[in-house]
């Protein structure tokens, strides 16, 4: 029998700041087979194409309906001069991709096939500028070439290579991992060239940029706190002008692995005891976004400043046989409830976190999709299908939850609760996310719901018979979602019961 004793109390009427879609944001480095192989074949390519690019790709993203994509890195970024990216394809210049396995990269996909991509997927563009190697200029002539609508020297060059109307490109990344692969750069020497580079990211033709200076890797508070103490005053009341900021967000990184950056641990091959350590590894995001707002909170009362997660999800060690330089890595079930668990995270944290984006759409670390080398097929992986059943919650406002009766397990050294939710309202319809963590037990929750009348229910889950079940081209339907049968009706609203180490989500009907 399943145990009774979860509540998850939750009240309809008191909706709370909205879940930006951005938060359900994705990210393409040219690493591995990301881009070649993965977004891209070249139109010559026997895998179906439009222009170069996998139609299945597309097609399996369109579900998702991707808010938003970053490109070109990550690390990649910082060595990446986007002129080498124009022009006739026989044409550009060459150049050596040395962070991601010292391959030569033919700049065979660049701006305006990146920009192609995003719309065929139907997603705004995330453009990462290089602040560690590339210079003030050639960051200002990017802007001007992706969204200037007149004669101007970069327009033109963009018409002669075959785009006449400009671009929206609302989101602008200044640098990446400036601590590191970008330079690394201290806080405050950095601080200086994030407020001087934004300056140049001029907003052309109506184009608004939001733009996001490279911030800081899990719990380096200093980072943030140098780069906050950039701004202008952010404390003049909240219905005051906004303060014109040389930057109007700042990133963060963390990466979920049990083991050390040496050895990171294998993505199929873990006991139940890493089962439980990944998770408890990805609920440090909580914590992140509670130690990294309480910083920004001190210097940005009204919570103007936007925190970008533009980096998460898992880091394997690669799967054996491949080049250790293209983090490839397998997804299972426990990739699908990290993912869960840093979801719910961005939800009760709408009020600061306004982006997010997991890192890497396809083949690369907590990847979407799959693509295989030698067939071309492709595979969705159970973190794919999280994105998935969440897409209710995209622009949806926050409802809280507040847990009772939640078992924990020690891990660590530390309590893991081993329910997570989250949940949310929009157009007369909530969505309520509820992961259960115990590898071995299934869970029953009462949903006590208040406040509005619910007049319909449905839900989904996603499990598998195994912890490290994982979807392959034989199999590639072996972790997907089926309808959740065991909701009952209870005298507080609902009882959901949930099967051992599962994802859910159900959809309420209100009045
Ligand atoms: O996502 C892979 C790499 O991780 C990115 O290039 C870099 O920003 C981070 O270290």
């Amino acid at each position: 029998m399943p145990h009774t004793n979860t509540t998850a109390v939750i009240d309809l009427d008191l909706p709370g700041p909205r879940i930006s879609r951005h938060v359900y944001g994705h990210f393409a480095e040219h690493l591995g087979r990301c881009i070649y192989g993965g977004f891209y074949v070249g139109e010559d390519s026997d895998v179906p194409n439009e222009r170069g690019i996998r139609t299945d790709v597309v097609e399996a993203l369109r579900a998702l309906q991707i808010p938003n994509l970053r490109w070109p890195g990550g690390c990649f970024a910082d060595d990446y001069h986007w002129r080498d990216g124009i022009g006739s394809r026989d044409q550009r210049p060459r150049m050596v991709n040395s962070h991601w396995g010292d391959v030569v990269e033919d700049n065979a996909f660049g701006t305006h096939e990146f920009m192609d991509l995003c719309e065929m997927l139907g997603t705004d563009a995330y453009i990462s500028g290089n602040v560690g190697s590339g210079t003030v200029a050639e960051m200002s002539e990017w802007i001007e070439y992706l969204t200037r609508a007149d004669d101007s020297p970069m327009a033109a060059l963009r018409r002669e290579n075959g785009r006449d109307e400009p671009w929206k490109v609302p989101f602008f990344g200044i640098g990446n991992e400036a601590w590191g692969c970008g330079g690394n750069l201290r806080v405050e020497q950095f601080a200086s060239l994030a407020r001087q580079y934004s300056t140049y990211v001029r907003d052309h033709a109506g184009n608004e940029v939001y733009r996001i200076a490279a911030g800081a890797s899990d719990d380096d508070l200093h980072w943030t706190e140098v780069l906050m103490q950039s701004f202008g005053p952010l404390d003049a009341p909240a219905d005051a002008a906004a303060p014109s900021a040389p930057f109007q967000g700042i990133s963060l990184h963390y990466y979920t692995m049990t083991g050390t950056w040496q050895d990171k641990g294998a993505a199929t091959e873990f006991s139940e005891d890493e089962w439980y350590l990944a998770l408890q590894k990805a609920g440090f995001m909580e914590h992140l976004l509670t130690r990294h707002g309480q910083v920004m909170d001190r210097y940005d009362p009204h919570r103007r400043v936007g925190l970008v997660v533009d980096e998460w999800g898992t880091w394997w060690n690669v799967e054996p046989g491949t080049n250790p330089g293209f983090l490839y890595q397998q997804n299972t079930l426990r990739d699908a409830l990290v993912a869960s668990v840093h979801l719910d995270a961005f939800h009760r944290h709408a009020d600061r976190v306004v982006m997010a984006n997991i890192a890497q759409t396809v083949n690369v670390l907590q990847a979407m999709l799959l693509t295989d080398p030698e067939s071309g097929a492709l595979v969705r992986t159970p973190s794919y299908h999280v994105f998935e059943m969440n897409t209710g919650h995209h622009d949806a406002d926050s409802l809280a939850v507040h847990l009772d009766g939640v078992p924990t397990r020690t891990t660590d050294g530390a309590e893991l609760p081993l329910v997570s939710a989250s949940a949310s309202v929009k157009d007369g319809a909530a969505l309520v996310s509820l992961s259960n963590l115990d590898a071995a037990a299934e869970r029953a929750v009462v949903l006590d719901l208040r406040g509005r009348e619910v007049t319909g229910h449905s839900g989904r889950v996603l499990t598998a018979p195994e912890l490290a079940t994982h979807n392959t081209p034989e199999a590639p339907d072996a972790v997907a979602p089926v309808e959740l049968t065991a909701i009952r009706p209870h005298e507080r609203g609902l009882e959901v019961t949930l099967p051992a180490h599962s994802y859910a989500t159900v959809s309420l009907t209100l009045a």
